[in-house]
């Protein structure tokens, strides 16, 4: 119960913010603050969920407000607020609208609470990292972005589904940006310990690379009205929970590179320890020359998006 009186603060009532506050309350991992902008979301969502605690059996509080002071003194804030993708839309088309939004919100978490760590979620994921990281000025290690573990989560869905096996008996890892050009990674990716290269044929290794890749604009074909919220919030939630229990865990997630991989200066999608520091340090793996080569492709698309809204 050590964690009991941790304070979160979720930035964004929205379908992930909301999510996301109501995983870590059923956890009782912390306390958590619930912000939006818009007035009555976050205070209602709140008192409904601060209402499933007595049936559920939590005993963690939450509240909602539109006033960033209350968000002081939180360990980590979840920074969700910005559009969803509707169809047709890229991640990139969101980004000068998010980035505007990102900018006041993480300006609020300088402000009111200098100490915390910021773990953002709002797309494109790497960029609004890389911005959420120069707009507070902290240190790169208390910036981190989820997503790398998202998108290794629907690979491991998609080969459990191939397979006919449990998904817990597969660990896959996906690199690079949080887009188009993301680097599912095979050669690390393994069912009950065997790599898939001896399981699954080439060709259904690549489909479900593609698929993997896709993964968010099939759910958002799906919706038509919004992006995906379930597994983008348990992600969420899981790395809040490393960070809270100081886990030190191999999560991959978008951090600061400084030379890892040959990449410096951007945050792209890499394994790295995770614990109450935010990335304590990022984890180099083996990876084949392909692998090797989308990295760097990757890099140079979050670098092309970092320009266009910071000079
Ligand atoms: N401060 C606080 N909240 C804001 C702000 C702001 N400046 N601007 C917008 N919001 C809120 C909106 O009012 C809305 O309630 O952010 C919320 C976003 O919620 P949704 O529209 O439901 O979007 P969601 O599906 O939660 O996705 C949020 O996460 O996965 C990413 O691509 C996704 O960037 C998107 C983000």
């Amino acid at each position: 119960m050590t964690t009991m009186n941790a304070k979160i603060s979720v930035i964004g009532a929205g379908n992930v913010g909301a999510e996301v506050a109501r995983r870590i309350v059923e956890k009782e991992l912390a306390d958590v603050v619930l912000v939006d902008i818009i007035e009555g979301i976050p205070q209602g969502k709140a008192l409904d969920m601060l209402q499933a605690g007595p049936i559920v059996g939590y005993n963690s509080i939450i509240t909602g407000t539109n006033d960033f002071a209350e968000i002081k003194d939180s360990q980590v804030v979840v920074v969700t607020a910005g559009l969803a993708r509707k169809p047709g839309m890229s991640r990139d088309d969101l980004l000068q609208k998010n980035a505007a939004i990102v900018t006041s919100v993480v300006e609020n978490i300088k402000k009111y609470a200098p100490d915390s760590i910021i773990l953002t979620v709002t797309n494109p994921l790497d960029t609004m990292t890389y911005l959420a990281w120069k707009v507070s000025g902290f240190a790169p290690n208390r910036i981190l972005g989820m997503a790398p573990l998202l998108d290794l989560a629907r690979m491991s869905a998609f080969i459990a589904m191939e397979l006919n096996v449990p998904v817990t008996e597969v660990k896959s890892m996906v690199l690079g940006t949080h887009g188009d050009l993301m680097v599912p990674v095979p050669s690390q990716t393994t069912v009950s310990g065997k790599p898939i290269s001896e399981l699954i044929s080439k060709d259904k290794i690549d489909k479900i690379v593609d698929r993997t890749r896709d993964g968010g604009a099939e759910i958002v074909g799906y919706l038509k009205t919004g992006s995906a919220y379930y597994a983008p919030s348990a992600a969420a939630a899981y790395m809040v929970e490393a960070i809270l229990k100081d886990k030190k865990e191999i999560i991959s997630a978008s951090v600061y590179a400084n030379g890892e991989y040959g990449l410096k200066n951007l945050y792209i999608g890499l394994p790295a320890k995770i614990g109450e520091k935010g990335v304590e340090n990022i984890v180099e793996i083996k990876l084949t020359i392909e692998e090797k080569r989308a990295l760097q492709k990757s890099a140079e698309a979050i670098r092309e998006n970092n320009g266009k809204i910071i000079q």
